[in-house]
């Protein structure tokens, strides 16, 4: 194996220490970061005079070369990329490429190449997020008034709309945005020119190398700057926060899809076969989400399990920091754009939807609502609405279905005029308060939403 070490070796290493050892497969990911950091750097070296112009000029365009080559042409038989990158160089330029490193090391150039990676990374992100998004608000718009079971614990609960509970998604996406957008802010300071841990004797300019490579700045401290992995432990709370969300619309998807609910269909672009019951036509999309964000969670876990403890200065234990920022990153990516395409392509069981709600009692807190708003104290209310849903089931009967002589038989203080508010249309038409499902209530929901969408970036809610 070629290494950029070893001068003081007598022997050559163990294969098994070079492969355990070795990165450069999953290096790969970063490879056009690790260039750009050393085209940044190889400029830098030139303009303070540590290098020559020409010998800059040189290593600049070997690198440019490299880029144009692609990653298949980068040897394989190394350790790592930035290894890779050298002794590639080394061939195209010869000597002169052993001059790249000067004032730099590995450990500085690492955590450069995971910055400039993950920023990248989170600008893919953002576009997946926003379009995801627009669908949601386009679905919301859509089904504003296409009633639905709205559930807590599970249980029928107060009758909603699809598109409110759709529009909850939206939301929850415009929280990692705003995330995503913060990291993007923390993590965007530059290690490059930090060495080995304590700098150098060169006289390089890190303001220089950090502005080209779109850094706000350098890090103040070069310990610091070799050491701190939180930026990418961020990350991975970020893509693991994110699945947690995409798990939950995956399993509503699961649940909805079966024939228990029949809410909705999934296409068959989404969805897979048995390979024994010819009838039956499964989510395992939407169960791999779930299933997965297991995964990603644990990749927050296991390099935080990493970190702890490790005392400050380069340690080869976060070699295997990257690994799992690729792998979250990757399942989160992949797992926005099939949530977007099983949210696309489905059909919406409007009907079964609507008639679900028909006998559940879900408009109970309706006529409580109602003797409350005739000065009954809502406690009482509670109370008499009780009785009231007892007498029903006594009777087997639903709640629309009482008249004027059942409900007084019940409870009979309870004015006729009450069993106006029993429908679940009705009774999501009243619930006009600030982010309830109610016409104007939506309407407003839906402009605000839309309005923070046509913005740039992830603004604030208010
Ligand atoms: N592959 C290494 C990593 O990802 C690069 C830095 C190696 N530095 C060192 N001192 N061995 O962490």
């Amino acid at each position: 194996m070629r290494k950029l070490w070893g001068g003081a070796f007598a022997e050559d290493s163990d294969g098994l220490v070079n492969r355990f050892g070795q990165s450069i497969h999953t290096d790969l990911n970063f490879w056009q970061e690790d260039l750009i950091g050393s085209v940044a750097h190889a400029r830098m070296l030139g303009a303070k005079g540590i290098i020559s112009a020409e010998e800059s000029e040189t290593l600049i365009r070997g690198l440019e070369s490299i880029h144009e080559d692609g990653p298949e042409s980068l040897p394989m038989d190394v350790e790592d990329i930035h290894t890779a990158i050298e002794v590639r160089l080394g061939e195209k330029v010869g000597e002169v490429a052993g001059k790249l490193h000067t004032a730099r090391s590995r450990n500085d150039q690492v955590a450069t190449d995971t910055r400039l990676y993950l920023h990248n990374q989170l600008i893919e992100l953002f576009d997946l997020i926003k379009k995801l998004q627009a669908l949601l608000l386009t679905l919301g718009d859509k089904h504003k008034a296409d009633l639905m079971p709205g559930w807590t614990h599970q249980q029928r609960a107060q009758p909603i709309t699809l598109g409110f509970h759709l529009m909850a998604h939206f939301w929850a996406l415009q929280r990692h945005g705003w995330r995503a957008e913060r990291l993007s802010e923390l993590a965007n300071y530059c290690p490059l020119g930090s060495a080995a841990l304590a700098g150098t004797s060169f006289p390089i300019d890190r303001e220089m190398t950090s502005h080209e490579l779109g850094f706000n700045g350098p890090i103040p401290n070069a310990l610091d700057a070799t050491s701190d992995r939180s930026y990418i432990l961020d990350a991975l709370g970020l893509c693991a926060n994110l699945m947690i969300d995409l798990s939950r619309i995956s399993q509503e998807l699961v649940l909805w899809s079966g024939r228990e609910f029949g809410f909705v269909s999934l296409s068959d672009a989404v969805t897979t076969g048995s390979s024994i019951m010819p009838q039956k036509r499964n989510p395992d999309m939407a169960e791999l989400i779930r299933g997965r964000s297991g995964r990603v969670i644990a990749n927050w876990v296991t390099l935080a399990t990493t970190m702890k403890a490790l005392p400050l200065g380069y340690n080869r234990d976060t070699q295997d920091d990257k690994p799992p920022l690729f792998d979250s990153l990757t399942k989160v990516k992949d797992s926005i754009k099939l949530v977007h395409l099983m949210l696309e392509s489905a059909t919406w069981r409007l009907d079964r939807m609507r008639d679900s709600i028909r006998g559940d009692f879900s408009t109970a807190t309706d006529l409580a609502d109602f003797l409350a708003s005739t000065g009954m104290p809502f406690r009482r209310a509670h109370e008499v609405v009780g009785q009231i849903v007892r007498g029903c089931d006594e009777r087997k009967i639903t709640l629309e279905a009482l008249d004027k002589e059942t409900l007084h038989a019940i409870a009979a203080d309870v004015p006729e005029t009450a069993l106006s508010v029993l429908s679940p249309e009705g009774s999501v038409q009243r619930r006009e308060s600030l982010g309830a499902p109610g016409p104007n209530a939506m309407e407003k929901q839906l402009s605000h939403a839309q309005w923070l969408h046509k913005c740039e970036g992830f603004p604030k809610i208010a």
